[in-house]
Order: C-alpha cells, then sequence, then structure tokens
C-alpha cells in the first residue's frame, strides 16, 4: 500500500529511526541512493511562500536522480479550478510522488486519498513534520546518533497551536523526547493532536507537557526551540500576537535556564527581537544551520523510503 507523509505519526519509532539514519547517511554521501534515476519527475506544490522548502526539495529530487516540477499553487488553484481528488488523479498518473505545502491539513489528506503516489505534508497549517525529521536529525548529529535521541528533553517556546509545536509534539514523542510546550494560555495545541502525542509518548518512553512559563518550560532542556509568534497566513493579526509571547522570546537568560551544553533550534525565517535575539540564534550554542542542511538530507531519506514501499 502506497505510503504518505502527511503528520509526524505516519512514521512508526522504528520507521522514524529508519529515515532518521538515512538522513544521517546522506549527509556524509549525498549520492548513496538515487531512487528517482530517469529521470522521474516529483510534483513540488506551494500554496504559501517557501524558499528552504523549495530549495531542499529541489535540489534532493536532483540528487536523488530525479526531475523537481515546482508548482506555484496560485496558478494551479487546486480546489477551485477542479477538485483536488481530480487534481490527484491526474498528478499520480505521471509523477513519482507529490510534495505539497497548503493550508487545512484536509486537503492533503483528500490529495493522498486519491493520488496513488506518496504525498509529503511539506507545511500545512497544523503541521510541518518534515522540519522536525530534520530537528530529530540534527539533534542526532550533536548528541552523538539516533540511539541518543530518546529521553532528550526539548523544550519549545512560543506559539503552543501552531504547525511546529504540534509537529513537536507528535514528532518528539515519537522519537521518544520529553516534549515540553511553553506557551500563553488561550494559544494551547489541539487536544486531539495532544491527546495522540501522549499515547505515542507511553509507548516509547517520552513524554509531553505544555506549561505556561518560559521557566518552567526551558530549566534543564538539552534542546530549546523556538518559532516565529506570526505563522504564514496569518500575517493580519502580527499586532495582536505580539504581547502575549514577549514572555516567551528565546534571549540569553532564558537559555542559561537550560543545560550548559544545550542546543538552539529554529526553523527559520527568525524574526531576530522577536521570538529570538541575535544573540541566541547567532550565538554558539545554535545549531540552525545545520538544522536548515539537514532539511535537505532528511527529505531525501523520507522520498528514498517511501519510494521504495510505493
Ligand atoms: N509556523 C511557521 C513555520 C515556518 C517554517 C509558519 O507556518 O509560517
Amino acid at each position: 500500500m502506497t505510503r504518505h507523509f502527511l503528520r509526524d505519526d505516519d512514521l512508526t519509532p522504528s520507521e522514524q529511526r529508519d529515515v532518521l539514519e538515512l538522513a544521517l547517511a546522506f549527509r556524509s554521501d549525498r549520492y548513496i541512493r538515487t531512487p528517482l534515476t530517469g529521470p522521474r519527475a516529483v510534483a513540488v506544490i506551494f500554496d504559501k511562500p517557501t524558499l528552504r522548502t523549495q530549495i531542499s526539495f529541489s535540489t534532493g529530487i536532483a540528487e536523488l536522480g530525479g526531475f523537481p516540477l515546482v508548482v506555484d499553487g496560485k496558478l494551479a488553484q487546486i480546489g477551485q479550478r477542479e477538485s483536488v481528488a481530480d487534481t490527484a488523479h491526474v498528478l499520480g498518473r505521471q509523477v513519482a510522488a507529490i510534495v505539497w505545502r497548503t493550508h487545512a491539513q484536509e486537503r492533503l489528506d483528500q490529495m493522498a486519498e486519491h493520488a496513488g503516489v506518496p504525498v509529503v505534508n511539506a507545511l500545512t497549517d497544523e503541521f510541518h513534520p518534515c522540519q522536525i525529521l530534520a530537528d530529530l536529525a540534527t539533534i542526532a548529529l550533536h548528541r552523538g546518533g539516533t540511539g541518543r535521541l530518546a529521553g532528550q528533553t526539548l523544550a519549545y517556546i512560543g506559539d503552543g497551536a501552531n504547525n511546529m509545536s504540534h509537529s513537536y509534539l507528535l514528532g518528539g514523542a515519537t522519537a521518544g523526547l520529553h516534549v515540553r510546550i511553553g506557551t500563553p494560555e488561550g494559544y494551547l495545541p489541539d487536544a486531539g493532536v495532544l491527546a495522540d502525542a501522549q499515547r505515542i509518548a507511553a509507548e516509547t518512553g517520552g513524554s509531553v507537557a505544555v506549561v505556561h512559563s518560559r521557566e518552567e518550560a526551558v530549566a534543564g532542556a538539552d534542546v530549546v526551540a523556538t518559532d516565529t509568534w506570526v505563522s504564514m497566513g496569518q500575517e493580519e493579526q502580527a499586532q495582536l500576537r505580539e504581547t502575549p509571547f514577549v514572555p516567551f522570546r528565546l534571549d540569553a537568560a532564558t537559555l542559561a535556564l537550560a543545560r550548559p551544553d544545550a542546543i538552539v533550534l529554529h526553523c527559520l525565517p527568525a524574526y531576530r527581537g522577536k521570538e529570538i535575539t541575535a544573540e541566541v540564534i547567532d550565538g554558539p550554542q545554535s545549531v540552525v544551520w545545520d538544522e536548515a542542511e539537514f532539511r535537505l538530507h532528511a527529505q531525501k531519506a523520507l522520498l528514498s523510503w517511501l519510494l521504495e514501499r510505493a
């Protein structure tokens, strides 16, 4: 049966480990697998802005021997000019896989239901699972391998209701991490996602917690992460979304609460002086450039893994 990667828990803990191992292997040798040799095409569709994702998927697909067909969602108008299901049938007859950045998760689910080829979530309003694969691979790199992931404490401070928070919960729990979300009241993660993460954590030995102070979230953490307070599509609420998050800014004083060897993650783009200070993101504990590079390796690993099972 065709496998998809629509949300982080579409991979079991052992499958996630295999993909992360492969991501680390791709970092050492970019051409260890070329499943798209032909070249076979992969559709990479964007209904929202992009830079890292377009570059990393395009580069990755080319390095896998394939051809990236980047589609501007504004031109394609999926769901407007024709239904998501009809688009899925058309694409599925031609390309090896479909990578899609869109708004509602439901659109992605429909694409997966009808495409007949692997569908990958390149960010939705609800999840950003490819980013979490890159983050986990980065943590593994800095902590001595995937075997060291379980038991690490990851603190994410900022918008608890956004795609990164949800993906840290699900993907982190799958890896056996202790995930602490530090977020203001009123920005809680989706209750269903939290429950799913709790269930997964119970199996992997990890844990998940939502707290309302940065101190509680960050104290003793091995990894500290944050994300923009204003996600794509929320630009009109920018003013409104500033004040509640100021107490959750990742600054030097906050980072000092974590373990002395804690590493700092940010999915980028970063807004220095807002969710993170320049001192922290440009400081010695920041590994954000490794993290950005791992988008390439992790997505190649994921695509290879999915194509082997398609
Ligand atoms: N939460 C952010 C992530 C950007 C990679 C957004 O959705 O805009």
